[in-house]
């Protein structure tokens, strides 16, 4: 991909001065040789304990399900190297306190937390900022929610999320960058330069790659379940972002739960050692998701506690999250020799490289009287909105419904998202996290509406009622939230009831609809992408009066949109657009901002068609045949909307796809180029996406592949040519016959285009 253009590069500069360091670090970096060196200093006056101590990370906090016991007596002994979910800076402090001063050899405590989009300044969802097309918008983003946590004693963050996700169904879909192990790599990298910048520092944040590796081909769909993902698949797509992360710097990894192929990601030896190390030669360290190293006996694979802290640290793992089963079986397994001193220094030095490289020995503590400051600049909302508006995808308009008239003024908003604000900003809110109140006052769809709208304009509101689940998730089960009951026949009749009402009044209505933003994430996975609750009766109702209806949707992953497809008038996919989210939305609604974003996954027409990915490969009959194809009896198999798919307030031509070589030999390259028109009135952006894909070989190759984008904005009538490369990068795959990366001599179909279904074409051939 072609980077550092013209108005982008103008944008991120902006974007990332207005969040200069604000932690005001006096201490300077230091390289990490030095901070080798100071850390195998260290290590020679360490005993067996303190160094498993390097190797654990307690929680932070007492609650059910986290931890009993605070972890003080463990800290003095020297038995924690870092601590997670603990946000209460005084809290920190105290720990912090309790480790430089109390504990004998004054270690620092690496501080971690799940900073996932944003840390009071909400930032839209992984998946939306994945559907912006523009890493720039990730890494701005990620810069400055790093700098916030790190202001609020965060030096850690378990981002970024790189699992490539092909079923709607698992529920963690929201926290990646969706299907595409290019875009996905793309977004990998710009989130791991947000966080960490040009290195390590006292100003910086430690990124941690997870889940790693094959989480999101769960069988099923089911968070958690088992992975079955041959080699050559791993390495042409579930590993990409990974390495990208890994090649862009990342300092940490997180093992998945799962098993992966029959053995379990903390106790893979494949993934942590050969391949991780031993193939890229990732020089940081890997944590265990929470309670994975005690699970490893769950999963049937450990015998017991120590065997299970055998096999994670002989694998690779280097730290323990929350389980404490090193702190209570690894002294052991050393003192036996089964465990090597070797093997436990080479665990522990990365970690003490990590607190050197990011000045903890000799900034430990925060500085509370300006963590409210940093974290409520008003310059991080700025930024969010813009994010946001980037992020939105507009799936329908038909006549031109959309952009809203800024005169119109009897509104009906309807849905049970509308006026939520526990809601918009998705789930993995740092200050929200666990029931506490978040301090973002965040910005409704409807607020946004009647921010644009002013005081003259006619709003009239029905919620519905509250969307209801039949489990409770897992923070739910945390923080003891029941699931609410289902409304009964007589409610739902009164709000159908309403909402029709209500739209017979209006010009025009609003449906802010999708899933409650606890219906995706961890432990959150559906068997069916309905729109839950009596939301479609209420969408239904709106429709029959004839009235134009919009659709914004807030959700976590695709839903089933069949009926909405067909019968409401305009579609726009919000995400969870985070603190800013409504005033966001209410840009795009009234075409103050020109919506550009694109999906990162192909948008399913039901569950039954899960998995769904646009590249697979070419079946024995393809479906486009007349009998005896790939399809269902009932179903298409084709998505509703193709992934990369966005509409635009204007309309963009492409034309004149070259080659500068049409037939190139294997180690050279050759540059393609495309001229992208704006046909429309507007000014607006377009994302230019490049496929190819590879017509025989020593194996099958999928349909197409994403292998170069660029987000341009371009003024009516305004022409731009792009310029990508085809070269090793993009034409190589892992073969499972050769076992090798090659690119192979042969024909490529070559796509530029607006989605992956894009028809300009032409072709390159690869001679020996
Ligand atoms: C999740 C991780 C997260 C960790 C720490 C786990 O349950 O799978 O994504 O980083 O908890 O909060």
């Amino acid at each position: 991909m072609r980077i550092g253009m013209g108005m982008k590069g103008i944008w991120m500069a902006g974007a990332l001065l207005a969040c200069a360091s604000v932690t005001g670090a006096q201490a300077a970096s230091i390289s990490h040789e030095e901070a080798h060196r100071r850390a195998e200093a260290l290590l020679k006056q360490m005993t067996v304990e303190e160094k498993v101590g390097q190797m654990n990370q307690s929680s932070g906090i007492t609650m059910p399900g986290l931890g009993g016991e605070k972890p003080d007596a463990l800290i003095t002994q020297g038995k924690v190297g870092s601590v997670l979910w603990l946000t209460d800076v005084k809290e920190i402090n105290r720990l912090q306190h309790l480790a430089v001063e109390r504990s004998r050899l004054h270690i620092p405590i690496l501080f971690g937390f799940d900073v996932i989009h944003g840390y009071r300044t909400i930032f839209p969802v992984p998946l939306a900022m994945a559907s912006s097309w523009d890493p720039t918008v990730e890494e701005a983003a990620q810069h400055l929610a790093g700098q916030d946590a790190r202001a609020a004693g965060i030096q850690w963050t378990f981002t970024p999320m790189v699992d490539i996700a092909r079923d709607a169904r698992w529920g963690r879909m929201v926290e990646g960058a969706g299907e595409d192990p290019y875009l996905g790599a793309a977004m990998a990298r710009a989130q791991v330069r947000g966080f960490q910048g040009a290195e390590l520092g006292p100003d910086s944040v430690l990124a941690c790659v997870k889940h790693y590796a094959g989480y999101g081909a769960a069988d099923g769909g089911r968070d958690y379940d088992s992975s079955y993902v041959p080699e050559d698949l791993l390495r042409n797509v579930y590993l990409v972002p990974f390495h990208a992360a890994e090649e862009a710097g990342a300092g940490s990894f997180m093992s998945a739960y799962m098993d992966l192929n029959d053995v379990p990601a903390t106790g893979n030896h494949w993934l942590l050692t050969e391949v991780l190390r031993d193939e890229w030669g990732f020089k940081g360290f890997v944590v265990s998701d929470a309670f994975a190293v005690a699970s490893l006996q769950t999963h049937g694979y450990a015998s017991d506690p120590q065997d299970a802290a055998y096999k994670a640290v002989t694998a690779g793992l280097n730290m323990d999250m929350a389980s404490l089963t090193f702190t209570h079986n690894l002294p052991a397994l050393v003192k036996s020799g089964k465990v090597t001193d070797a093997q436990l220094d080479a665990a522990v030095l990365p970690i003490l490289e990590a607190k050197y490289e990011l000045g903890l020995f000799d900034q430990p503590y925060v500085d509370e009287s300006k963590v409210d400051a940093t974290l409520s600049r008003p310059e991080g909302l700025a930024l969010e909105r813009r994010i946001a508006g980037r992020s939105m995808v507009l799936l329908k308009n038909s006549h031109r419904t959309l952009p809203l008239s800024a005169t119109l003024n009897k509104i009906a908003v309807i849905g049970p998202l509308a006026d939520s604000t526990k809601d918009i900003e998705g789930g993995w809110t740092v200050e929200g996290l666990f029931g506490g109140a978040s301090k973002n006052h965040p910005v409704t769809v409807l607020a946004g509406l009647k921010a644009k709208l002013g005081a003259q304009a006619q709003v009239s509101v029905v919620p519905g009622p509250a969307l209801s689940r039949v489990y409770p998730s897992m923070l739910d089960t945390m923080t003891g939230n029941k699931p609410l009951p289902q409304p009964t026949a007589a409610e739902t009749a009164d709000w159908v009831a309403k909402a029709k009402a209500a739209a017979q009044q209006a010009d025009v209505v609003v449906a802010v609809m999708g899933e409650g933003a606890n219906m995706s994430g961890e432990a959150a996975s559906r068997a069916t992408l309905d729109l839950p609750g009596i939301q479609l009766q209420m969408l239904e109702a709106a429709v029959e009066t004839g009235k134009p209806v919009v659709l914004v949707l807030e959700n976590g992953r695709p839903v089933d949109l069949r009926w909405a497809e067909e019968h409401v008038a305009a579609i726009l996919e919000a995400w969870y657009p985070g603190t800013e989210g409504g005033n966001a939305v209410a840009d795009v609604l009234f075409g103050d901002v020109n919506p550009g974003g694109k999906l990162p996954v192909s948008w399913p027409r039901s569950a039954g068609q899960e998995p769904l990915y646009y590249n697979h490969n070419l079946t024995h009959e393809p479906e486009d045949r007349p009998e005896f194809t790939s399809r269902y009896w009932d179903l298409s198999s084709k998505p509703l909307y193709p992934f990369g798919y966005g509409l635009s307030y204007t309309s963009f031509k492409f034309t004149n796809l070259k080659l500068a070589n049409k037939s190139i030999k294997t180690g050279e390259a050759t540059e393609v180029q495309v001229d992208v028109t704006n046909t429309g009135k507007a000014a607006g952006d377009a994302v230019a996406q490049l496929y190819i894909h590879q017509r025989a070989g020593s194996a099958s190759r999928p349909v197409r592949q994403l292998k170069g984008f660029e987000r341009l904005s371009l003024k009516p009538g305004e022409t731009q040519t792009l310029k990508f490369t085809l070269g090793k990068h993009e034409l190589s795959f892992w073969s499972p016959q050769t076992k090798v990366w090659a690119v192979e001599p042969g024909v490529f179909d070559v796509w530029a285009g607006e989605d992956s279904t894009a028809s300009l074409h032409t072709e390159l051939t690869v001679t020996e």
